[in-house]
This record gives C-alpha cells, sequence and structure tokens, in this order.
C-alpha cells in the first residue's frame, strides 16, 4: 500500500447489518509475546492480522521462535521458554506499534544478548524514556536517541533487580514492560498506576501459570517464574468498534450488531461516554471468551447531546477520543475533553489533528493543552490530514456520514495497521467511502 492512499467519504445509506470486527491489538500483541516465552505450544484464535501485530509475530520469529499460521486469524506458536530467544541478525522492525516497541523493550532488556528496535516515521517520533527510565533502575542498558526517541539499542546480559514502581502517567504499555522485564529480574516487581490501565499482561501472564497478583492499579511478581502455553481466544477490538458505534449513533436510521466485541471495563470508556451523550447502545448475548467479558453490541441512531467527558473515564477511553470527537461534533451542544495530553504524543497528535480537521470542515474547535472543547455544527467538505494516523482517517471517515460535502481523507494507508478491511466492512454496512 502506498503512503499517498486517501479516500473519499461522503454521507452514505442508513447502517445495516451485523459485523464481525476484528481481533483485539492490545490481546493479539501480548499473546504472541507470552506464548513465544512458553514452555509448548499455544494456539491463537482471532489473532489481528494487522499490520502492527504481524510486525509483533515476525520479530519473535527472527528471535528465533516457530510461529505457524494454518488460516487466517491463527497462529500457532512453538515457545522456547522463557531463556529460549536467539539473538536476530540486524534491527528488529516494530513498524507503527508502541505496543510492541515498548513491551519488546522490557523482555529484551532482560536477554543475553543485544537487540536493536526501530520504528515507523510516527513511532520514531514517540517517547521511549518513559520505559527506559524504569528499566535502567531495573539494571537495563538501553540507548534512545538524545530527546528520547527510537531506535531503541538494548545491550543484554544485564543481571535486572525487581523494583517497586509507581507510574507518572497512567500507561498499560510502560507496567507491562516492567512486567515482562520483572519476569527475569532478581527478586519481586511491582507497578502502581494513579488510575487502572487495562491489565491484559496481567491477566495473560496468569492464564499462561505465572504467579502474578493484580487487582485494578497495582500488579506484582517475583522474578524467576516459568510459563505454562495455553490457547488464546482474541476478542473483537473495542477500539475497532468504536468507529461503528459512533457511525451507527450519528447516522439517521441505522442499526449495527457487532459481535462479540471485548467489553474489558478498562477499555469501554467510550460505551459510557456515548451513553451519557444519549447513544442506544445494548450489549446483548453476554459471554466470557478466553478470560475476557465480551458481548454483541447493538446500536441504533439516537439523537447525541454535549457532555463534559469525565475526567475519571479518560483512561479508559484513551484510544477512543478521535472516534468521540467525530461523535461531538454531531451532537447537540459542545462537548469538553479534559486530562486528555496523552493523546499528543499518539500516533499523531490526536489532539491538534482531530481540531484541525474539524475546522476544516467548518466547526469551532478550542484547544488546551490536555484537552479540546468541540462545538458541534454542518459539516462542510474539505481535506483531511490524517498525519499517518490510522484512527484519525477512520475517525473522519466516520464524521463524513454527516457531511454535506465530500471529505478527502489523506494517507490512509496505516489503518492497516489495527483494522485491515476496515474500508470494505464500512461500505458493506452502507458508509459513502471510496479509495
Ligand atoms: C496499549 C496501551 C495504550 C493504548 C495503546 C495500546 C496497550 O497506550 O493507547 O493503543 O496495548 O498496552 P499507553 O499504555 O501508552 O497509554
Amino acid at each position: 500500500m502506498s503512503q499517498s492512499q486517501h479516500w473519499i467519504a461522503t454521507a452514505g445509506q442508513p447502517l445495516r447489518g451485523t459485523l464481525e470486527i476484528p481481533g483485539d491489538k492490545s490481546v493479539s500483541h501480548r499473546s504472541v509475546m507470552l506464548a513465544a516465552l512458553a514452555d509448548g505450544v499455544s494456539t491463537i484464535d482471532g489473532f489481528l492480522e494487522g499490520e502492527d501485530t504481524r510486525a509483533t509475530a515476525a520479530i519473535f520469529a527472527r528471535l528465533g521462535v516457530r510461529i505457524e499460521t494454518p488460516s487466517p486469524s491463527r497462529r500457532i506458536v512453538h515457545g522456547v521458554g522463557v531463556d529460549g530467544l536467539k539473538a536476530a541478525d540486524g534491527p528488529l522492525d516494530c513498524g507503527n506499534a508502541g505496543t510492541g516497541m515498548r513491551l519488546l523493550a522490557g523482555l529484551l532488556a532482560a536477554q543475553p544478548f543485544d537487540s536493536v528496535l526501530v520504528g515507523d516515521e510516527s513511532l520514531s517520533k514517540r517517547p521511549m524514556r518513559r520505559v527506559t527510565g524504569p528499566l535502567a533502575q531495573m539494571g537495563a542498558k538501553i540507548e534512545t536517541q538524545e530527546d528520547g526517541t527510537p531506535p531503541l539499542r538494548i545491550h543484554g546480559g544485564q543481571r535486572l533487580a525487581g523494583i517497586d514502581y509507581t507510574l507518572p502517567v497512567a500507561s498499560a504499555q510502560v507496567k507491562s514492560a516492567i512486567l515482562l522485564a520483572g519476569l527475569y529480574a532478581h527478586g519481586e516487581t511491582s507497578v502502581a498506576e494513579p488510575h487502572p490501565t487495562r491489565d491484559y499482561t496481567e491477566r495473560m501472564l496468569s492464564a499462561f501459570g505465572v504467579d502474578i497478583e493484580f487487582s485494578p492499579g497495582h500488579a506484582r511478581l517475583r522474578g524467576g517464574q516459568r510459563l505454562r502455553a495455553t490457547d488464546i481466544a482474541v476478542p473483537a477490538d473495542f477500539s475497532s468498534s468504536a468507529f461503528f458505534l459512533v457511525a451507527a449513533s450519528i447516522v439517521p436510521g441505522s442499526e449495527l450488531r457487532l459481535r462479540a466485541v471485548g467489553l474489558n471495563p478498562r477499555r469501554t470508556g467510550l460505551l459510557h461516554a456515548l451513553r451519557l451523550m444519549g447513544a442506544d447502545i445494548v450489549e446483548e448475548n453476554p459471554a466470557i471468551h478466553g478470560g475476557e467479558p465480551v458481548a454483541d453490541l447493538v446500536v441504533r441512531h439516537a439523537p447525541l447531546h454535549g457532555i463534559e467527558v469525565p475526567e475519571a473515564l479518560v483512561p479508559d477511553m484513551i484510544d477512543e477520543f478521535p472516534a468521540l470527537f467525530a461523535a461531538a461534533a454531531c451532537a447537540e451542544g459542545p462537548t469538553v475533553v479534559r486530562g486528555a495530553a496523552e493523546l499528543r504524543v499518539k500516533e499523531s497528535d490526536r489532539l491538534a489533528a482531530m481540531a484541525t480537521g474539524l475546522r476544516t470542515l467548518g466547526l469551532r474547535v478550542d484547544e488546551t493543552p490536555d484537552g479540546a472543547t468541540i462545538h458541534p455544527g454542518e459539516l462542510a467538505a474539505g481535506t483531511i490530514e490524517s498525519h499517518g494516523d490510522h484512527r484519525i482517517a477512520m475517525a473522519f471517515a466516520v464524521a463524513a456520514q454527516r457531511s454535506t460535502g465530500e471529505v478527502r481523507v489523506e494517507d490512509v494507508a496505516n489503518v492497516a495497521t489495527s483494522f485491515p478491511g476496515f474500508d470494505s466492512l464500512a461500505r458493506g454496512c452502507g458508509f459513502g467511502l471510496a479509495s
């Protein structure tokens, strides 16, 4: 796919149908990592065939792990044990994936060999000291660029010691990197968070037989444990589902069913925010898949009104702000976002990218250092720069469903990092979306 790929998005039909959303990105990354470190063979079902998660799988193949793909979205991972990884023959490319790079930093810092982690243009600008700092406190040796960005040059062969670390910002990636390093460290490692974040690493380590204590906002494990192979069922990604939840909410006459979506409470802040705005979203067929709560989400069009997004919800919807901005643009009355400065260091500066894009379509958006106020209105035609950020591109494809004109979304190739097939799924249920 070329970087210059774009979409022409226009108001389409009422959105109708039953959708199967691809597997969760966070769970897919972790499933390959932990299965690789386990003793024995693990099968992963529902693996996200996105560029980010495939990059992680390709890295483990280069570290000497045999990974079979018997059919799409299925992986059979022949674990090599915690001490079985082998040095790669060159830099390891994490692509666009902050999760891949940050978690691997923790894991590779504990190996007896050196590694170099590189990423694409966006990842190469993202802050890494948030992981290299605590890892250095454990005894790791990792070099970054002078400004703390990748590449990461990891000097293996260090003896790591457990730490008690309190995260300065809520980050599941940093927590997970420390826990993975902690698996190899002498003594105990514990992490405390200012606000609980997604706990997939903790849940999955436990599923792989690791003795780990965790509760919202805390995790603690002892180094020197082994992992036992297990099978993983990856739920449908809530963050990918979010675009359809918003689209069906804002397009009159819509009704969509999203099948078996992962509803881990640390991911579903947007569901609460949309309901506060008046959205009509019903959960049906609740079940537990691979230890994670899932349910069908049935969403029908409903008039939305603006809200002050409760700050306590921010970490639980950290990836959903692009979608929320699209909903806010089509609501009645302003929506206020605060306490979301982390959005400035995601795949793009998401506060700036969404504010600028919505202004281009004719809205007033007041930006602050840690948020924005979105004043809804009629959306006009315009050309949107996605900054190569998958979620910005998808958010504007959604907003365009309520536009009076043609919205050209530039640079959409990276949608394949998290949601391959988004455009055909969207067209299939009624979106006006041409490539
Ligand atoms: C993720 C954690 C979040 C999220 C990212 C995936 C993870 O990042 O934004 O898309 O899988 O752990 P932070 O931990 O940096 O907030």
